[in-house]
């Protein structure tokens, strides 16, 4: 079974609950893990495994607090992180404009820097929206897998 590992940024818990709705959407076909990135490292990321990273946005277009380590061992350290796989998911709010979402381009552009390889397109939810974060998030997880699918044939 192919192992996916979701990763999570958040404050409030809403990025984590997201995490927590892919995996039961996905755990019948895959072998999933949940992981906050205030305790992942890029170097043990799994080149065996699917990463799906899902983050909001707080500050000045910042990854949350307990995310900026993770981010910061990237921009500082650009570790190879050649044949990492992954996708991701923004969770931020219009109201604050110039800086919605910013957090998870940041985690995009840092990963791609450091060689590793996204499928897909950034996901974005929307605070000030009617939706819910799964409303928008489950749709964008189900547009994203047939592409891991193909790569992983
Ligand atoms: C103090 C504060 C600052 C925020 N700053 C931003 C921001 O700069 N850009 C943005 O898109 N969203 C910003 N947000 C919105 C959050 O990213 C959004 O509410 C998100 O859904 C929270 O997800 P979480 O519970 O996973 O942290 C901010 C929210 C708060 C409370």
């Amino acid at each position: 079974m192919m192992k996916i590992a979701l990763l999570y940024g958040t404050e409030t818990g809403n990025s984590e609950i997201l995490c927590d709705d892919m995996k039961d959407k996905l755990e019948a076909d895959y072998e999933c893990s949940i992981v906050s990135l205030g305790d992942a490292t890029p170097s043990e990321l799994d080149p065996k495994a699917f990463h799906i990273f899902v983050t909001s946005t707080y500050g000045n277009g910042d990854l949350p607090a307990g995310a900026a380590t993770f981010y910061d061992t990237l921009t500082d350290e650009k570790p190879d992180l050649a044949g990492i796989r992954f996708a991701i998911f923004g969770l931020g709010d219009m109201v604050f404009d110039y800086t919605f979402a910013q957090g998870s381009e940041k985690l995009m552009t840092a990963l791609k820097q450091c060689n590793a390889t996204m499928v897909g397109e950034r996901g974005i939810y929307d605070a000030s929206s009617s939706d819910m974060p799964e409303d928008i998030g489950l749709p964008w997880l189900d547009g994203i897998m047939p592409h891991i699918m193909l790569e992983d044939a």
